[in-house]
């Protein structure tokens, strides 16, 4: 039978993980697995309820009370929360920052652990977020991960709010990329890092393109067969 592979890529806020996964998947025809949509799924649906996002015990009640779910459409898995496919309300720097804190608590990442690695089973898949290749999928075939100066982080993420018609403060965003990355990589339970065995890349000095190819070449020259 023919192998199928999980392949994450694992990084912090603004390093272009999402498009790089997009392009892989589609060049691939894999599937496109964005795990960070369904931190901000919840987020959302907390933000909606007014629940504060340290409130433990309401996080946990909304964790019970939550019906977060995943369909496959065109070749990506897109969230729904309680039946209500939220692609569209979840991007907002709002939910963003509120995912990041809730992600912190042990609930909630629980909550969703499953979930994800359904997604996984039958691999042929590229899976994008924090704790991909360390946590979710640690037998990955492969695993990397995409990182990029703040500075250039910051500067990414200002330049895709202003072409999207968004107005937004350079300060504003260099503040949340330094709280997201700060609350992303030391939380106590599954944090932000470099998973072993994952490979590198610094995105500084690389186009989207550039990435894409260095992570094909990787793979190419890499094979991994196992029956
Ligand atoms: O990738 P993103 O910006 O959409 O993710 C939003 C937040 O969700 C991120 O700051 C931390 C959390 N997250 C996580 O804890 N683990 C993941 N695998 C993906 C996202």
């Amino acid at each position: 039978m023919e192998k199928r592979f999980i392949i994450t890529i694992d990084g912090p806020a603004g390093a272009g993980k999402s498009t790089v996964s997009k392009i892989l998947a589609k060049k691939l025809g894999y599937i496109y697995l964005d795990t960070g949509a369904l931190y901000r799924g919840l987020a959302y649906k907390a933000i909606k309820l007014k629940i504060s996002p340290d409130d433990i015990s309401n996080l946990s009640d909304l964790c019970s009370n939550t019906k977060v779910t995943l369909k496959k459409m065109d070749s990506q898995m897109r969230v729904y929360v309680d039946g209500e496919d939220v692609e569209e309300k979840i991007r907002t720097e709002e939910v963003g920052m509120v995912a990041s804190k809730i992600s912190a608590f042990a609930v909630v990442r629980k909550k969703l652990l499953d979930l994800q690695r359904e997604a996984g089973n039958n691999g042929n898949i590229v899976a994008e977020g924090r704790d991909m290749g360390s946590v979710v999928f640690p037998h990955a075939d492969y695993k990397f991960y995409l990182d990029a100066s703040r500075e250039e982080r910051i500067s990414r993420r200002h330049k895709e709010l202003l072409l999207k018609g968004i107005s937004a403060e350079y300060e504003l965003i260099q503040k949340d990329m330094q709280v997201r990355d700060e609350q992303d990589k030391k939380r106590e339970i599954a944090p932000l890092k470099a998973p072993d065995g994952a490979i590198i890349i610094d995105s500084d000095n690389l186009s989207i393109q550039g990435v894409v190819d260095k992570i094909i070449s990787y793979i190419n020259t890499n094979q991994v067969f196992t029956s």
